[in-house]
């Protein structure tokens, strides 16, 4: 019997091959999710290019992202490098697209007021005009407290997107909304909003 590879309706209509993606990793619990995803967008034959927070590694290794898309991975805004090119510049430059994911309380704050102290909130910032997707996950307090939600609303307003968050049993044992989107369906968003470009 011959083994066929069933895909998703998505996945059938829509390419992502060669996609430039550009992963925002921030430090939530649910950062160790966003290697299911670089390693699924990976598989859909993107190209993937991560930045981590300093916060984002003490949940998971820059070792992860790396082995999964076989990309290095950004950590530093002061970095040297052989070439003289800016980090931040050079990124947001190269991404079709930026999805950020897990995006925590703290770094949606910093993008809807502009702040710019590390190379993932220097990058968004210099992205301006491109597409940014974003994936929060946190405990539901914090995503619903009104400094968060109004954050959140500015965003929306300035033409960020928003994928999740859920609801279901989150990682500090609340049941709640504020669990990020599974790497799926955060893949089909991704997916989504590429389509819009063709
Ligand atoms: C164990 C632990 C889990 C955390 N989980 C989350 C989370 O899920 N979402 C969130 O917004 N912040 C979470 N935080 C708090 C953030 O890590 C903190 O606000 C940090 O400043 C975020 O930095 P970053 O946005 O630069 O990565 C957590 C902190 C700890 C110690």
């Amino acid at each position: 019997m011959s083994r066929t590879i069933k895909k998703s309706k998505m996945e059938q209509n829509y390419n992502i091959a060669e996609l430039n993606v550009l992963l925002g990793v921030s430090g939530a619990i649910a950062a160790y999710k966003a290697v299911d995803l670089a390693s699924k967008l990976t598989k859909a034959k993107a190209a993937v290019k991560t930045i981590m927070t300093k916060n984002a590694r003490r949940f998971v290794g820059a070792k992860s992202f790396e082995a999964v898309t076989n990309s290095a991975v950004f950590t530093k805004m002061w970095h040297t490098s052989d070439e003289y090119k800016i980090g931040h510049i050079n990124l947001s430059q190269w991404a079709d697209i930026v999805v950020l994911a897990p995006a925590t309380a703290n770094i949606i704050a910093k993008i809807a007021n502009g702040l710019c102290d590390d190379l993932l909130s220097t990058t968004i910032c210099a992205a301006f005009g491109k597409p940014v997707l974003i994936a929060p996950a946190m405990n539901s307090n914090m995503w619903q407290n009104p400094a968060v939600q109004k954050n959140v609303e500015t965003l929306k307003e300035m033409g960020f997107e928003f994928v999740g968050p859920g609801t279901g049993r989150l990682a500090c044992g609340d049941d709640g909304i504020g669990r990020m989107a599974e790497p799926k369906e955060i893949l089909e968003a991704i997916i989504k909003n590429s389509s819009k470009e063709q």
